[in-house]
């Protein structure tokens, strides 16, 4: 490990890394140094999902450095969802200012506040007049359809006393296409006062690389995708040599242990089946022939049948 180690961050993926597979993939591979919950949000009225509530228990996150993150569209939801988690006693929450969904930005949440940096900065003030103990951070896009939104946010975000700000150099009308466009980063890097974490499209050592050589002096940085296809990239982004068998043996650990764990805690072989799938979705990548893998998966249809692909893909793929 170099001197100056890269500080990797795990990106919250609703759907994906919840509490079985955060403490999974601490026990398994770790060297990350936050694990970010997927974020924490009312539904229409004052409700909030149990499976969400779940996440941010605890005891769920008892070994691990996880920061908890909330999606908001006004103060009343904001302060309500802080205050959950500072009762939880979390000392840092993540401000979802990113989500591209319209299921959100339509209700005004996510990235729909880079359009309205006047209500943010309202928004914002007030949080910290509460004064709450905790401390606050951001993760952003660099705008709704715009990607030139972040100037006037960033100008905002520069006047409150946040940790860091996490960035992403797509706008959310992007959602994934096209790619992060590293220069939009380097113009919030050249505005911002707070430390600034690089986030978007890390699927490899080699575009950890690319990046590297535009932003030598960057040191964390967020990958989402990238950690759910090579669950081993955060120790590799830091110097770990791996070979393709280890690679392949630490996976199918990693693999194994998610099948305990997600068989003990899900209902039903329906249930179990379908989330290991999602996870084949990017696992597969991991794979000389991914569309192999992944059709092997979809069509085994039982437990039993499912176990006997596994031992295939790790075998002969
Ligand atoms: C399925 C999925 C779920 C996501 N859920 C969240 C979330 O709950 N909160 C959030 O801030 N970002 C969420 N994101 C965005 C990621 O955290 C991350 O910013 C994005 O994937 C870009 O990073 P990557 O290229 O390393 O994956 C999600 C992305 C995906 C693909």
């Amino acid at each position: 490990m170099s001197q100056n180690p890269e500080i990797i961050y795990q990106a919250p993926l609703q759907g994906f890394t919840d509490f079985t597979y955060r403490n999974v993939f601490q026990e398994v591979f770790g060297g990350v140094s936050k694990y970010f919950i997927p974020y924490l949000s009312y539904l229409r009225g004052k409700e909030i999902k149990k499976s969400l509530l779940k996440e941010i228990i605890p005891e769920n996150n008892k070994a691990l450095p996880a920061i908890p993150q909330v999606l908001f569209s006004n103060t009343t939801e904001l302060f309500e969802l802080v205050s959950i988690l500072v009762d939880n006693g979390y000392k840092e929450i993540n401000l979802n200012l990113g989500c591209p969904y319209p299921m959100a930005t339509n209700r005004g949440r996510g990235a729909a506040w880079l359009e309205k940096p006047d209500d943010l900065n309202e928004t914002l003030q007030q949080l910290f007049v509460k004064e709450f103990p905790t401390k606050f951070s951001v993760k952003m896009r660099a705008g709704m359809k715009n990607n030139q939104d972040f100037k006037p946010v960033l100008n905002i975000l520069n006047q409150m006393p946040l940790e860091e700000i996490i960035f992403h150099p797509r706008t959310a009308s992007q959602m994934y296409d096209g790619k992060a466009d590293p220069s939009l980063f380097a113009e919030a890097l050249s505005l911002i006062k707070h430390p600034l974490v690089y986030n978007g499209d890390i699927f490899s050592v080699a575009d950890f690389q690319k990046l590297k050589s535009i932003f030598p002096d960057q040191q964390s940085w967020m990958t989402g995708r990238g950690l759910l296809m090579d669950p081993s990239l955060a120790l590799r982004l830091n110097g770990m040599e791996t070979d393709t068998k280890l690679k392949k043996q630490k996976l199918k650990e990693f693999h194994d242990r998610l099948v305990e764990e997600y068989s003990e805690r899900l209902q039903g072989s329906g249930h179990f089946l379908t989330k290991m799938t999602q996870f084949w979705s990017y696992f597969c990548e991991s794979f000389e022939n991914p569309h192999k893998a992944m059709k092997l998966v979809k069509k085994s249809g039982s437990v039993l049948k499912y176990n006997a692909a596994v031992v295939e893909i790790f075998r002969n793929l």
